[in-house]
């Protein structure tokens, strides 16, 4: 330990419990889970708490569709959330929920506090209101044309064929995108945050506690002056009730960051801590949140705005961070890079991705890139051929000649010595979050590492009279090289590490740890630490990543979220001429026969008649239908789609489907007049 024993609580942003995780929310929770183990390798008193994000329409609206009750939405989400965190090891301390008695408290405390000291307005506005479902309509549930360029079906915020930004009142042909009604306006109280009161202080705080790359943009929204924040939502809405205000919501935001604290009140309120030393506003301890940088408005600028106002502590740092690419593009669902997690696990090791993502992450806002193959070749020669092979070539001599025992001293000092004084940087850019930085100083230890034992060459000493001492001198340095590498390594390779405990038969690896080399001690058989990412492995995953995309395609798009995500989906889809339209073969089909698929979770193999000639089809509707359900009836299909090389076969077509996805999933039945081979017209 080089600093005094710190008390630091950490939070990744909590996710939105209406959909699944996936590798681009996992560059945050990575990111998060490597600063926090790395702290508490350290010494520290690091706590990690996050929780899912419970509130707001697009939750309320789901849970409507899927014909569950908001509750049952968040529970279940919540589950898989956590099960796919775990299987990335992200090790939280506390994982919790928005929508809990805590929350609840803190944000009725912070309102009531803000209130008080009159920084909350109250105006009437006019909004977009579904008279079939009786709602106010987020922008983002209006669509029409863009009143800029007439792009059809565009959002009621912004365009995105010409990028104009409106509101949904200006829209021509608008329509609910939740019941397909035409929304009329209607006029409403609302209640706001009166940012603007705490301009001046947050200037300064800005300035102090984000990253450089993110004041540009800070200063260019003081510069267009800070707006009233509208804090309130009409009823129906799932969320917590304004104390003051019967039928009024607080908006999913307000209660989102406040959820840090909830979550941390429930870790205090379980293991005997404090609260108050962690939040009241002198406090000593220290705070971070990661965040993606689309959600930075919010965090370093109404949050702390809002904790100043309500009088508790301030984040120390708010660290943003960029988006994930996948081979250079936006993550995409037709090339099957847009992965989630489960799929990834049901392929390859999270450890690989955690490595990956650390040697590519600095601590800026660019995005980062998965580029597959350069993510294979680099885990393996990283990983695999420089750092297990250390302890693979050196294991076996010492366990064979030497009963497991090391030697008694350190025949190259030096080396052992420059090693170990790499930690100090090393610990430095891991505090910085310079991820790229610490990784490529670990790489070059482990060179150096190689560079010695290729000189040494303790398999040709092994066959030689008279060199047992030398044998067992060099792979005593290489085990205790390899030793300080991985523990460089834990916060990265949790269970790598942990299997290398328990081969160099050590407790675990505390950062200074390695001050001691391990000399006459005893160690355990070498077991492979990790295995090649194979080819093989990868395309699987991918091919798995379009199966889940063919089901999901097979289903109308829910509605969009209201409310900001980070997601880096692809944007709609631009408008066609009639032309390319008619480029479309739609025809009848008769369903003449219909299989499962040995090892597809999703697909069903159709065997479609078009009249006369028969199409070998893998659509992604087995959540829905069982083959027996299917044979005989008509259906849709498009007939001159290139035919697609699926991990299962040839797929030559496609058939039309709508629905939500899952069980409710229908295939378009025609009626019976209509015939094979008949165009759709
Ligand atoms: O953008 C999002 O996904 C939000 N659910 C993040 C919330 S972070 C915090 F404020 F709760
Ligand atoms: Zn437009």
């Amino acid at each position: 330990m080089t600093d005094s024993k710190r008390k630091i609580l950490v939070t990744s942003a909590l996710p939105y419990a209406n959909g699944p995780i996936h590798l681009g929310h996992l560059v945050e929770y990575i990111q998060t889970d490597i600063w926090v183990r790395f702290q508490k390798q350290r010494g520290h008193n690091c706590t990690y708490v996050c929780a899912d994000d419970a509130h707001g329409t697009p939750i309320m609206l789901k849970a409507d569709q899927m014909g569950i009750s908001p509750q049952q939405l968040i529970d279940q989400v919540s589950q898989e959330h956590q099960r796919d965190f775990a299987g990335f090891m992200v090790g939280f301390d506390n994982y919790y929920s928005t929508h809990s008695e805590e929350n609840r408290e803190f944000a009725s405390t912070i309102y009531t506090r803000l209130r008080d000291k009159g920084h909350i307005a109250r105006k009437t506005i006019t909004q977009a209101y579904d008279p079939e479902k009786e709602m106010f309509l987020p922008d983002r549930f209006v669509k029409g044309d863009c009143p800029k360029c007439n792009a059809p079906d565009q959002y009621g915020d912004s365009c995105e064929k010409c990028g104009a930004t409106y509101s949904p009142v200006d829209m021509k042909n608008a329509y609910s995108a939740v019941s397909g009604a035409k929304p009329i306006e209607k006029e409403s109280e609302h209640y706001f945050f009166k940012l603007g009161d705490f301009e001046q202080f947050l200037r300064g705080w800005v300035d102090a506690h984000v990253q450089e790359q993110m004041i540009h943009k800070l200063n260019e929204w003081f510069e267009s002056g800070l707006q009233n924040w509208d804090i309130s939502r009409d009823a129906p809405y799932w969320g917590f009730e304004i104390p003051d205000a019967p039928g009024k919501y607080f908006y999913v935001w307000l209660d989102a960051p406040i959820g840090y604290m909830a979550s941390f009140k429930n870790w205090c309120d379980k293991n005997g801590v404090d609260f108050d030393e962690y939040w009241n506003e002198a406090s000593n301890t220290e705070l971070y949140h990661f965040i993606g940088k689309d959600i930075a408005y919010f965090h370093t600028l109404f949050w702390p705005a809002m904790l100043e106002g309500a009088g508790f502590r301030k984040p120390n740092g708010v660290f943003c961070h960029g988006f994930l690419t996948v081979d250079g593009q936006k993550m995409s669902k037709s090339r099957g890079t847009f992965i989630m997690a489960e799929t990834y696990l049901n392929h390859l090791r999270p450890e690989y991705l955690r490595y990956y993502f650390a040697a590519k992450l600095g601590s800026g806002i660019d995005d980062i890139d998965l580029n597959l193959e350069d993510f294979r070749m680099r885990v393996n020669a990283d990983l695999v051929n420089k750092v297990v092979n250390i302890a693979s070539r050196c294991a076996g001599f010492i366990k064979k000649k030497f009963d497991g025992q090391l030697g008694a001293t350190l025949v190259n000092q030096p080396l052992y010595d420059e090693a170990v004084a790499a930690g100090e940087s090393i610990a430095q850019a891991y505090e910085n979050r310079e991820y790229s930085r610490a990784m490529r100083e670990i790489m070059a230890i482990a060179d150096k590492a190689n560079v010695y034992i290729d000189a040494a060459e303790p398999w040709v000493l092994a066959k030689q009279e008279g060199k047992e001492q030398e044998v067992q001198d060099c792979c005593t340095m290489g085990i205790n090289l390899f030793r300080v590498i991985l523990s460089y390594l834990t916060p990265i390779l949790p269970e790598v590490s942990a299997e290398a405990a328990k081969f160099l038969n050590i407790e675990s690896f505390d950062w200074d740890a390695i001050q001691q080399p391990l000399l006459n001690h005893p160690i355990n058989k070498f077991k492979p630490l990790m295995q090649r990412v194979e080819e093989d492995k990868v395309n699987a995953m991918i091919e798995d990543s379009k199966q889940t995309l063919a089901a999901a395609a097979a289903a109308a798009p829910a509605p969009a979220s209201a409310e900001k995500t980070p997601l880096q989906e692809e944007p709609i889809a631009d408008e066609i001429s009639f032309d390319d339209f008619a480029k479309v073969d739609l025809r009848i089909a008769r369903i003449v026969k219909a299989e499962h698929v040995d090892g597809a979770k999703k697909l069903l193999q159709l065997t479609l008649d078009i009249g006369g000639e028969t199409r070998n089809v893998f659509a992604g509707i087995k959540s829905a239908y069982s083959p027996e359900d299917l044979e005989g009836k008509l259906t849709v299909m498009v007939a001159n789609l290139a035919p697609r090389k699926m991990k299962f076969g040839m797929s030559e077509g496609m058939v039309l489907a709508a629905g939500p996805g899952g069980k409710d999933l229908w295939i378009l039945e025609p009626h019976e007049g209509a015939q094979p081979g008949m165009r759709v017209m």
